[in-house]
């Protein structure tokens, strides 16, 4: 699987373009979930393809997180935010530490499972890394049927150092399959000169019913809970998994 340049060479531009500041309301819900399932406690919490970190962050405070991630730049962004957390290189599809938590955590990096092998073989992951009646937490960007794409996402961030104007082109190329693609630019502004770098990111899309059918393969209990979502509507659901207790 071809990886974006996003997480490789231009990861630098990852805390630019998505400032960990912009995920305290997420956040704020997915500790609500946790808690309201598992209580007060500082609960274990595992999370896969945590990319620099953003969203884990926010719960740093109330959890005792660790955290995988198969890019080498993106895990040193983690690091540097989240100096406390103990990260792995590793694939969510294969990964295996050997180590027990009540909660696995996958935000958007889930959109990187392609196929539906690829998707049960992260829920495979998770429960391989969950104590009985540990709860799995997935929030896919997108489901099949709510997606009418295409899409044409512009916005901008920076600081007084650099500037970055982020074009989006989410479209969906072949409907028999379970893949759409953003095509971006990402405009960058430094010391008065303009570069502009192209980079491709493809993204698995399935259906409620399927993402119901493989929780339930895996052994997980399932519950779906609608999410504020982000403007642009996406994000709007999460998928709760719970392991039998014996
Ligand atoms: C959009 S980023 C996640 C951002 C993260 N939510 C944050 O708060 O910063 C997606 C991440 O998924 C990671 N990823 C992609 N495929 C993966 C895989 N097979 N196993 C583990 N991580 C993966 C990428 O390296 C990238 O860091």
């Amino acid at each position: 699987m071809d990886q974006p340049r996003l997480y490789n060479e231009l990861a630098y531009l990852w805390p630019i373009i998505s400032p960990p500041g912009e995920y305290a309301g997420e956040a704020a819900e997915w500790r609500r979930i946790i808690k309201g399932k598992l209580g007060p406690a500082r609960h274990s919490i595992l999370e896969l393809g945590v990319g620099g970190g953003h969203i884990l962050s926010h719960l740093t405070q109330a959890f005792q997180a660790t955290a995988v991630d198969i890019s080498t730049p993106m895990l040193e962004l983690s690091r540097r935010l989240n100096p406390d957390v103990t990260h792995h290189q590793g694939d969510m599809r294969t990964v295996r530490m050997g180590i027990l938590f009540d909660a696995v955590l996958i935000h958007d990096a889930i959109g990187h499972m392609l196929t539906e092998a690829d998707l049960k073989a992260a829920m495979v992951t998770a429960k391989a890394h969950l104590r009985p009646g540990g709860i799995l937490l997935i929030a896919p960007e997108w489901l099949r049927e709510e997606f009418a794409g295409p899409i044409l996402f512009i916005w901008t961030r920076g600081n007084q150092d650099i500037k970055v104007t982020i074009q989006e082109y989410l479209y969906y190329p072949d409907h028999d399959d379970s893949q759409i693609e953003s095509i971006y630019s990402y405009m960058i502004e430094e010391q008065g000169k303009v570069s502009i770098e192209r980079d491709v990111h493809v993204n698995g899309l399935f259906s409620g019913s399927m993402w119901s059918e493989l929780f339930e393969q895996v052994g997980f209990s399932l519950e779906r809970v609608s999410l504020p979502g982000n403007e642009g509507g996406y994000g709007g659901n999460m998928f709760i998994g719970t392991l039998p207790t014996d």
